[in-house]
């Protein structure tokens, strides 16, 4: 089989994404094409730190508030992500806004997952705003990381329906269902090798991967 790639998950939270990474990537699959390297955290209380630990995954956290400004913080990160080993950087909730200077040591081998189809509804409270619009149609987006936030390559897209009694919440766990369907979906692409950077358009070597289309309930 060929080599792995080697991936750090950064998150700052409940980590659930990091769960559906984990549960088809985690140690305990043997032909898995992606070896999780490093979970590292900003925030020592993020529930995800215990389910990595739980899946046999190193975990660390790296404090923000312990450092002096930005480029500081994301320079610990670079150098713990690389002393890894680790390739390639999946963001999975990591709730700060990275340095310029981290996100282009990190082109094209950096990606996140946004709940919202974009180029519409980028940044927080998406599933609110999707409800206030009218929008008809929602859902998540895997995206290359740029240094404008919310923009760069799109990989991969599942849209769910918005349903007319939907609330946020309701519509929250629907997309959320969709991420976790997703995120896997593309990381998996990516270890494969079917996944490049032209123009700024991302191609994926393989008919409709980059769609995951969640209509439910189906149309008539
Ligand atoms: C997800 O909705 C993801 O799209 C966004 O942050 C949330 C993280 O949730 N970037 P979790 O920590 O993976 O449960």
């Amino acid at each position: 089989m060929a080599e792995k790639l080697r991936l750090a998950v950064l998150i700052s939270g409940r980590g659930s994404n990091l769960q559906a990474i984990l549960d088809q990537f985690g140690p305990q699959i043997t032909d898995s094409p992606i070896e999780i390297a490093l979970v590292l955290s900003n925030r020592p209380e993020a529930a995800g730190l215990e389910r990595a630990e739980k899946a046999g995954v190193r975990t660390l956290v790296l404090d923000h508030k312990g450092f002096p400004d930005r480029a500081s913080f994301d320079a610990a990160m670079d150098r713990e992500i690389r002393a890894a080993g680790a390739q390639f950087i999946a963001l999975a909730g990591f709730m700060r806004l990275l340095s310029d200077d981290f996100i282009h040591a990190w082109r094209d081998r950096m990606v996140n997952i946004h709940p919202a189809l974009l180029p519409a509804l980028k940044g927080l409270h998406t599933h609110e705003r999707a409800l206030r619009r009218g929008l008809k149609l929602h859902g998540c987006t895997v995206h290359f990381v740029r240094p404008e936030m919310d923009t760069g390559p799109i990989i991969a897209q599942a849209a769910v329906p918005v349903l007319p009694e939907d609330t946020a919440d309701a519509l929250a766990s629907r997309v959320l269902a969709a991420e976790h369907r997703l995120y896997p979906h593309a990381l998996r692409l990516i270890a494969a090798g079917k996944v490049r950077v032209e123009d700024e358009i991302a191609r994926v070597d393989q008919a409709n991967a980059g769609t995951l289309c969640l209509i439910n309930p189906p149309l008539d």
